[in-house]
């Protein structure tokens, strides 16, 4: 063994950035967007909305959310060619391999006339990508499923264009219910930006080389895919289905305090409290199964027991481990009739804005310099080549 290097205790981190975007109060389960309470948004705005008020730092004006909207509408279309790289997948291809593949091609059609240090060229990037992920995501969903695509309609809102682009089949007409209309928008606003979580801080990393915003976005695409991340909602509805009925949880816990296996959908880098967006996850839930779904769910009834008994254990207390985000939206987007392959496609559709309004804020900086994360360096001191014949 040899001695590691002693390093310089003085340097600070370039991890950190400054950013107005949003705000979390891990303490105290706060998230604010340009100051205004994820509740309220939830409660009262749209995704669009928001969308312009993280892109832009305010809510819109009436007239400024017609023409808002109206651009977003006017890109949702995909380039004809765009659509044989679908083909390239095999079937059983993970959507979100789809995703990070698909999402990327983006920058061989739209990046070579983009100029990124030029504000109004970034923000028709930011418009495209929000306006063409719901239809490459639902495009993800109809080839995994064998289903043809379904185009953009102009007459429906976010939301309701990615519902029967997702679920709308040639041989019937298609009606979205409003129900999952505003559930589906609420689920987009709940997930759209969280600060610098891991995927938000490979966007801002890649964009800080320069790179294209469409590159950048397929990064963060590849980092949310993770379990602990973006997957995790994926792996709570695997888990609640694994444990079936409440009389399973005492045994689930016990295993969770071995260690065998962690609470998936609970615990936060950041919140040390009740993330505010499971709060209202968990009201949508309840709406959803009320209106298409079983309102005595036996998941849904899983997931509270399993919430209520956690919420009353020493071990998750003193650990201050509680429901984040992804503990319920599961149970909301199975009931709405998405498979649990499509739950972290969503949760990246979504946060394409945060994503986007981050890289934005980076690029519009002229000071900013590319990013290089510092390390703590733990190996061999300084020594001298061996020659392969007198190596022991
Ligand atoms: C998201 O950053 C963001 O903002 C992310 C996100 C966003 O919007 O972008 O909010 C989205 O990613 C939400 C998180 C989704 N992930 C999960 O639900 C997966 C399960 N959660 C864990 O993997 C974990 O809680 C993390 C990764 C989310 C956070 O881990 P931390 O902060 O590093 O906590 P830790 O590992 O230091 O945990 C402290 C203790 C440890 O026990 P001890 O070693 O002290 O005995 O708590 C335990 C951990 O083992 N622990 C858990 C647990 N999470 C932490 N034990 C059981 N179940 C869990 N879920």
């Amino acid at each position: 063994a040899t001695d590691a290097f002693t390093y310089d205790p003085g340097f600070t981190s370039t991890a950190a950035c400054e950013s107005a975007i949003t705000f979390i109060d891990g303490d105290k389960g706060t998230l604010l967007h340009r100051g205004y309470p994820i509740g309220q948004l939830a409660a009262q705005s749209n995704f669009v909305e928001v969308c312009h008020l993280l892109l832009h730092g305010e809510l819109p004006t009436a007239e400024q959310y017609e023409k808002f909207e109206r651009s977003i509408t006017m890109h949702t279309m995909l380039h004809a060619q765009f659509d044989r790289f679908f083909e390239g997948f095999r079937r059983d291809a993970h959507p979100m391999a789809i995703m990070v593949g698909t999402v990327g091609a983006l920058s061989a059609f739209y990046h070579d006339s983009l100029d990124i240090h030029d504000a109004r060229q970034r923000e028709i990037s930011a418009i495209r990508l929000i306006a063409k992920m719901p239809t490459i995501a639902a495009r993800a969903y109809k080839y995994h499923i064998g289903q043809p695509f379904v185009s953009p309609r102009n007459d429906l809102n976010y939301a309701e264009n990615f519902l029967r682009m997702c679920f709308a089949v040639p041989a019937e007409d298609y009606v979205v219910n409003p129900v999952m209309a505003k559930a589906m928008d609420r689920i987009f606003t709940l997930h759209a930006d969280h600060e610098q979580n891991a995927s938000t801080s490979t966007v801002r990393l890649a964009g800080s080389s320069g790179a294209n915003p469409f590159a950048c976005i397929a990064a963060g695409i590849a980092c949310l895919w993770g379990p602990s991340h973006g997957g995790a909602n994926e792996e709570a509805l695997t888990m609640l289905k694994e444990i079936g009925t409440p009389d399973k949880i005492p045994e689930f816990i016990e295993g969770v305090k071995a260690k065998k296996y962690k609470l998936m959908g609970f615990g936060h880098r950041v919140y040390k409290n009740y993330d505010p967006r499971a709060t209202v996850m968990k009201e949508s839930a309840d709406e959803v199964l009320a209106a298409v779904g079983d309102p005595n769910d036996p998941l849904f009834q899983v997931a509270k027991e399993l919430e209520r008994i956690a919420l009353n254990d020493e071990y998750f207390i003193e650990r201050k481990l509680f429901p984040n985000v992804d503990f319920y939206s599961g149970i909301t987007l199975s009931a709405m009739g998405f498979p649990t392959s499509m739950f972290t496609v969503l949760f990246s559709l979504a946060r394409t804005v945060g994503w986007i309004a981050q890289w934005q804020e980076m690029i519009g900086d002229p000071t900013q310099k590319i990013g290089r994360p510092r390390q703590l360096y733990t190996g061999p001191t300084e020594r001298d080549y061996v020659p392969i014949q007198n190596r022991g």
